[in-house]
């Protein structure tokens, strides 16, 4: 049979990419435009700014992810774009670029949830077994994701407030720390003690939802507190503290729900999967669990990049979804 190519388009937040997929496994070329050293200098993602980087970006990531596949647009079978949830002038750089090009090579297009590229970053690595289990933790999400088949999600629990890279990153913030903050906590962490007492937002028994904007608001109090009393806190013990209460509660609710779900394997996707503690935390608590898989992806697949997005919109298109050339950005898009 043909091989199928899927070009994928990226652009919610601030990492313009694109990449050329083959049989929805294999990455022939992964294009990563990051703009973090413009927004480092205001403390975080300045929006307008993202919205005209994408714009400078997005033909030349392109066209370097199908000059290093050794493609043309003739061996392109759909073009799969991330169509929601972001920033949405991010958003519509890319949509716009995906359709104008679908359009004019008269190419099949597919709009893909950024979740949902986010889990299928997995695919990358080894086929999915179902029921999969997938812990999503990114800048902008924390959900615990029950997978039963391809492309079928049903979100079994999220923040009701912050994320939790959002908290890592207004927490470093706090600490003066550069952004994006989550890789510079993480570091800190391994270089102090968990010795100061932070709650841990389990909410209710029965619940899989998260909470970690009261997380923050303990570590910014005892940050004050300790100032007015003319006493010193290290910052690498508080990033310790805050760190180890945010995995204990990840890991518990994962253990918990995959348990509860009898799931095969147990995913985790989103740039926080990045973060040593996190990981170190998940792999100690499934050697306990030896009956569910858990995998992580390497680093580079766990963070914004376009080769996730052609991952799912391969699914999606072999089911047969194809959008139309109205396709608009969807900044709240639900899963
Ligand atoms: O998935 P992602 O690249 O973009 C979104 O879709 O949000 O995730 C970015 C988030 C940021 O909040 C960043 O601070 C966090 O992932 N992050 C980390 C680590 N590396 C990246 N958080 C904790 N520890 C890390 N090592
Ligand atoms: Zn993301």
């Amino acid at each position: 049979e043909k091989d199928l190519f899927v070009l994928g388009i990226e652009t919610s937040c601030d990492e313009t990419a694109a990449a050329i997929i083959k049989n929805g496994t294999e990455i022939v070329s992964n294009v990563v435009a990051s703009q973090i050293e413009s927004h480092k200098r205001f403390g975080g993602v300045v929006p307008e700014l993202a919205s005209r980087h994408h714009v400078e970006q997005i033909t030349i990531v392109i066209e370097e992810a199908l000059q290093k596949a050794n493609v043309t647009f003739q061996d392109i079978d759909a073009i799969a774009v991330t169509e929601g949830p972001g920033l949405v002038g991010a958003l519509l750089v890319g949509v716009n670029a995906a359709k104008a090009l679908a359009f004019a090579q008269q190419i099949p297009l597919v709009g893909v949830h950024h979740i949902a590229g986010h889990i299928y970053a997995n695919r990358l690595e080894r086929e999915l077994k179902f029921p999969l289990l997938a812990l999503v933790v990114s800048g902008g999400h924390t959900e615990l994701v029950l997978m039963k088949d391809h492309a079928q999600f049903e979100v079994i629990g999220e923040t009701r407030d912050d994320a939790a890279g959002e908290a890592y990153d207004k927490v470093a913030r706090t600490l003066n720390l550069p952004y994006p903050g989550g890789p510079q906590i993480d570091r800190l962490a391994h270089e102090g003690v968990p010795n100061i007492d932070l709650p841990r937002a389990w909410l209710e028994e029965d619940s899989y939802d998260f909470s970690f904007s009261g997380l923050k608001s303990a570590v910014i109090n005892t940050m004050h507190n300790a100032a007015q009393r003319g006493e010193t806190i290290k910052p690498e013990d508080l990033a310790a503290s805050f760190q180890a209460s945010v995995v204990e509660v990840l890991v518990g609710k994962t253990v918990k729900a995959a348990k509860e779900y009898n799931v095969k394997e147990v995913l985790v996707a989103g740039g926080v999967a990045a973060n040593k503690g996190l990981r170190t935390a998940l792999e100690a608590a499934f050697e306990k669990l030896p009956e569910v898989e858990l995998h992580i992806p390497p680093i580079h697949l766990c963070t914004d990049n376009a080769a996730m997005i052609a991952a799912c919109g391969t699914v999606l298109f072999q089911q047969g979804k194809r959008s139309e050339l109205n396709l608009n950005a969807y900044p709240g898009l639900d899963l």
